[in-house]
């Protein structure tokens, strides 16, 4: 019987506990080490965020071969999110629609979790992703409490202005809102940095793929001046390509998965030109296999993540993906994940 997706969802989590029950002494590909934002990454792929939004199973998700996790979207409270059903699945696509709207148990119940994982034991970075709870009157002071809280905790930050499920928060992207929100979080940051030997974790601003033209631009310039170490190209989208066949395609929500690849692909390929390689570049959006993540690095990312894949591929992906990414690199003459970074882009 086939579950409900969110119930699904539920279960997977169990499954990947039971398939990763303790540490494996798996070791990577060393050609796949990489250091981007100054952390060691045994692997470039990660866990996106939204499949552990609670933190509640990150430790497994290394274990599973994956060399980041990022963790949220966290919001100041917990919040329930909107009504289900909320989370689609569109199988004759292999993509997924969802409108979540950040349901998760708040900042303090990912914090103690946490605490219980701390960087020392962690295979790899563990990023926390940022977001805005529905009902906040000051978006804005929500992300800067995040940075506060998080502070010691996270190897890096993803500020989440770019899903489509919270009314209002990707206008956070817009030319008005954007460079005033960038100068807060730098602002605060270096306030916070100021009280840790000036170091912190590295802030990452996660985008949409569905943009005005010039926006991916201004949001490039305003990132550079405000010394943002990367951007996180992209979250699911709200356009519905015409080759969608399942009959669930006109689902309000964010579509993922393979009808994403392309469209994130060409907007992270834009980014690493038009930012000439002096941000690091996350590509992510439906990547399923080897290829797509290599496609993915030659477009310009440093790092790779995947979320939809997982769902359809299974919680060995990871490994059968890196082992197959190392193949790959070595085949066409890299021997590290860096040397093929923006390969593919004519700059
Ligand atoms: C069910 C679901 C929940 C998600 N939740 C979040 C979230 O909380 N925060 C976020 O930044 N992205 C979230 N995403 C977006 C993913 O992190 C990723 O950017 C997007 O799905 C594209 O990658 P994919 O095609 O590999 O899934 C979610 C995606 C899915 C499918």
């Amino acid at each position: 019987m086939l579950l409900p997706p969110e119930l699904a969802h539920k279960v997977s989590h169990g499954v990947f506990r039971v398939l990763y029950p303790a540490p494996r002494r798996y070791i990577p590909d060393p050609l796949l080490a990489t250091k981007v934002l100054g952390l060691e990454f045994t692997n470039p792929v990660g866990m996106a965020a939204g499949f552990d939004k609670d933190a509640k199973i990150s430790k497994t998700l290394f274990r599973a071969g994956f060399g980041f996790v990022e963790v949220g979207t966290l919001t100041p409270l917990a919040q329930k999110g909107n009504p289900k059903p909320r989370l689609f699945r569109l199988p004759e696509d292999d993509a997924l629609i969802n409108r979540l709207g950040f349901n998760n148990q708040g900042f303090k119940r990912a914090l103690k979790r946490l605490e219980n994982f701390p960087k020392s034991k962690r295979r790899g970075p563990l990023g926390i992703n940022i977001g805005a709870n529905k009902t906040s009157s000051n978006p804005i002071a929500d992300y800067l409490e995040g940075l506060e809280r998080f502070f010691r905790i996270a190897d890096y930050f993803t500020i989440n202005i770019s899903s489509p499920n919270t009314p209002g928060l990707r206008d956070l992207q817009s030319p008005e809102k954007f460079g005033d929100l960038l100068k807060k979080l730098r602002n605060k940051w270096s306030e916070l940095a100021g009280k840790s030997n000036g170091k912190g974790p590295p802030l990452l601003i996660k985008i949409a793929p569905d943009l005005e033209k010039g926006q991916l631009k201004m949001i490039i310039d305003q990132a550079l001046k405000a010394n943002i170490d990367g951007l996180i190209i992209s979250n699911t989208t709200l356009d519905r390509p015409s080759s969608l066949k399942s009959s669930k395609k006109d689902t309000e929500g964010g579509l993922s998965g393979q009808p994403l690849f392309e469209k994130s692909t060409a907007v992270l390929a834009q980014a690493y030109k038009l930012s000439g390689g002096k941000l690091a570049l996350v590509g992510v959006g439906g990547v399923a296999n080897s290829r797509q993540a290599y496609e993915k690095i030659l477009a310009g990312a440093s790092l790779v993540q995947l979320y939809t894949g997982l769902i359809f591929e299974g919680p060995s992906l990871a490994n059968t993906l890196n082992r197959g990414l190392a193949d790959i690199l070595r085949s066409n003459g890299y021997s590290s994940v860096a040397e093929a970074v923006g390969k593919g882009v004519k700059v």
